[in-house]
C-alpha cells in the first residue's frame, strides 16, 4: 500500500517533469531569419566597430556569433538558400546553381537540359510584378517558361520547388504555425519544398526590374522586403503576395534576404589593400543595419522580441574582398579549351561543366590542364576527388557537374565590365559568411570553430520545439548534421 502510493507520486512527478520539458523545448514562439547576401564573416567585427550603436552591434550584445561559418559549395544564392532552409548540400538537394542542369524528358515539348530558375521564369522580368494572377501560389511564374518533365507518362511543368529533392523548414513548421518568406525572384518558390505547401505567404518582387548595379535602386528594392517583414509582424501582407492562406498573426517562421550589400560589393567593393568599406558599401550596410533595427523595434512593439529568435546568416560572400586581386577571364574560353562537346558551362568565380558525353572526361581535363594559365586555373576537380569531396557522382546523378574548375582567388569568369566581384565559387571570400543569432535572453558568445550554414535549418526547428529529424537532410544525411553550437 505504502509502496503503491509512492510509485503514484513518482509517476506524477515524472509526468509533470515531462510536461515541463515539452514546454521548455519550444524555447521560442517565433524565428525570424535573414540573409545579408554578400556579407562576409570578416565584415561583422569591422561593421560593429564602425557602427557600435547600430542594430547589428546591439543584436550581438545578446547573441552568438559564428566566426567560422561556411555556406554551401558552390556558393551561388540557390544552393546557399537551400543550405539554410533545408540543411542539404547540392549532392543531396540536387540544387547546384540557379543555372543548373538536368536530364529532362525529351518526349516533352520543353525539354531543354539547362534547368534555369531565375528571372527568366517571370512573365516579364522588366517589371516588379507582371503576372495576371500575382496572389496565386506560384502565380508570378509563367508556366510557359518552365522546363518540363515526364511524370507517370505525362509532361508536367517543373516548378522550382519540384526540383528540390529534400523538404524544407517551411514544410516542417507549416503544420504547427504560419510561415512567410521573401527573396529576389518568383523562382524562390523553391523554398516551399517538394510539396509546394511550405509557405503560408511568399513575396517575390522581381529584382531584375531595377538596375542591379545601382545601390540606390537596390535599396529601394530591398525596402519592399523590409516592408514585408514589418507587415508580417503586424499580421498583414503587402499587395502582390502569393497567398496559400491569409496570415492570422505574426508568422511562427519568417525570413528573407537583403541584396544591397551584395550589389555594393559587386559594383564598388572594398578599398584596395586595406579592404576598408567603400562609401557605397557603407551606405548599403547602414541601410541593412537600420532595417534590422526597424524589425527589432516592431517585434518589441508587439511584445514578442523575447519570444523570437533572430538569425542572420548569409547565403554567400563575394570574391575577391581585396579588389587588387580581381581579374576578368572570358567564360567563353572554357568550353573550347575543354575541346569536347560541353552541354553546359555555368561560370562565375567558379566554372561547372556538364559534358555531353561523360566518356570525354579525360580528354576534357587534359585540354583544361593545357589552358591552366589562360583560364587562371588553380584546381580542376573531377572523378574520384569530386566524389570524395562530397560533391556526388555525375555518373549516377545528372545534376552533378562532371568538372568543377576552381580559378585563382579573385578571378571571375565574365565579360561584364559592370562588376568587380562575384560569388558561387569555393573560395573563403565566397564561402566564409556572416552568421549570428540573437535574443535578449542570450549571453554574448563567440564560436570560432567551423560551422556550416546547413546547421541553421535544424537549429530553427529545435528553437521552435520541433524535431530536427523531420528534415530529410538530417534523417538521410549521414553527415552528422547538428544544430549550431549553443543550442
Ligand atoms: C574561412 O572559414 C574556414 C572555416 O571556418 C576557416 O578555417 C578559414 O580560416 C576561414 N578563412 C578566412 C579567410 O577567413
Ligand atoms: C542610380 O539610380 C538613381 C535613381 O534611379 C539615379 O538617380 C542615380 O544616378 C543612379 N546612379 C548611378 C551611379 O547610375
Amino acid at each position: 500500500m505504502h509502496l503503491k502510493l509512492q510509485s503514484c507520486a513518482v509517476s506524477w512527478v515524472l509526468l509533470a517533469g515531462l510536461a515541463r520539458a515539452d514546454a521548455d523545448d519550444a524555447k521560442y514562439k517565433h524565428v525570424a531569419f535573414f540573409s545579408i547576401d554578400g556579407l562576409h564573416a570578416s565584415d561583422v567585427p569591422k561593421w560593429v566597430s564602425a557602427e557600435p550603436h547600430g542594430a547589428i552591434a546591439s543584436l550581438l550584445k545578446t547573441g552568438y556569433w559564428y566566426a567560422g561559418a561556411l555556406t554551401s559549395a558552390p556558393s551561388d544564392s540557390f544552393p546557399g538558400i537551400v543550405n539554410l532552409v533545408s540543411g542539404a548540400k547540392p549532392a543531396q538537394s540536387g540544387i547546384w546553381y540557379d543555372d543548373g542542369y538536368g536530364k529532362l524528358h525529351f518526349a516533352c515539348p520543353w525539354h531543354q537540359r539547362a534547368v534555369v530558375y531565375d528571372e527568366t521564369k517571370d512573365y516579364d522580368n522588366t517589371k516588379l510584378w507582371s503576372s495576371p494572377n500575382p496572389t496565386v501560389v506560384g502565380g508570378n511564374i509563367d508556366p510557359a517558361n518552365l522546363p518540363q518533365a515526364m511524370v507517370r507518362g505525362e509532361c508536367i511543368n517543373l516548378y522550382p520547388h519540384q526540383r528540390l529533392r529534400v523538404n524544407t523548414i517551411f514544410e516542417v513548421v507549416h503544420p504547427h504555425g504560419q510561415t512567410a518568406y521573401t527573396d529576389k525572384h518568383p523562382a524562390y518558390d523553391m523554398v516551399r519544398g517538394p510539396s509546394g505547401k511550405g509557405l503560408s505567404v511568399g513575396y517575390f518582387p522581381e529584382i531584375q526590374s531595377v538596375d542591379t548595379t545601382n545601390v540606390t535602386q537596390i535599396i529601394g528594392y530591398d525596402t519592399l522586403h523590409v516592408q514585408a517583414f514589418l507587415d508580417w509582424i503586424d499580421g498583414k501582407t503587402p499587395a502582390n503576395t502569393e497567398v496559400q492562406e491569409a496570415l492570422t498573426g505574426i508568422p511562427k517562421l519568417f525570413g528573407g534576404n537583403f541584396q544591397a550589400v551584395s550589389v555594393a560589393q559587386k559594383s564598388y567593393g572594398y578599398e584596395p589593400h586595406t579592404v576598408a568599406f567603400t562609401p557605397q558599401l557603407t551606405t548599403a550596410l547602414t541601410f541593412v543595419d537600420d532595417s534590422l533595427g526597424k524589425v527589432v523595434a516592431a517585434l518589441q512593439a508587439k511584445s514578442v522580441l523575447h519570444d523570437t529568435l533572430i538569425i542572420v546568416c548569409g547565403k554567400h560572400g563575394q570574391t575577391p574582398v581585396d579588389p587588387t586581386l580581381f581579374r576578368r577571364v572570358d567564360q567563353h574560353l572554357i568550353a573550347p579549351a575543354a575541346g569536347v562537346t560541353v552541354s553546359q558551362v555555368t561560370a562565375d568565380d567558379v566554372a561547372l561543366l556538364w559534358l555531353a558525353d561523360q566518356r570525354d572526361l579525360a580528354k576534357a581535363v587534359a585540354g583544361l590542364e593545357k589552358a591552366r594559365a589562360t583560364l587562371a586555373i588553380q584546381d580542376i576537380i573531377y572523378g574520384d576527388r569530386l566524389r570524395d569531396l562530397g560533391f556526388g557522382d555525375p555518373a549516377k546523378d545528372p545534376a552533378v557537374p562532371d568538372i568543377i574548375i576552381v580559378p585563382d582567388l579573385g578571378v571571375v569568369y565574365t565579360t561584364s565590365h559592370a562588376k568587380i566581384a562575384e560569388h558561387g565559387g569555393l573560395s573563403a571570400d565566397s564561402r566564409n559568411v556572416s552568421c549570428f543569432v540573437s535574443n535578449p535572453s542570450l549571453q554574448k558568445r563567440e564560436f570560432d570553430g567551423p560551422v556550416s550554414t546547413a546547421q541553421v535549418a535544424p537549429t530553427i526547428l529545435k528553437a521552435l520545439g520541433l524535431d530536427p529529424n523531420e528534415l530529410d537532410s538530417v534523417k538521410h544525411g549521414g553527415d552528422d548534421l547538428d544544430v549550431l553550437p549553443g543550442f
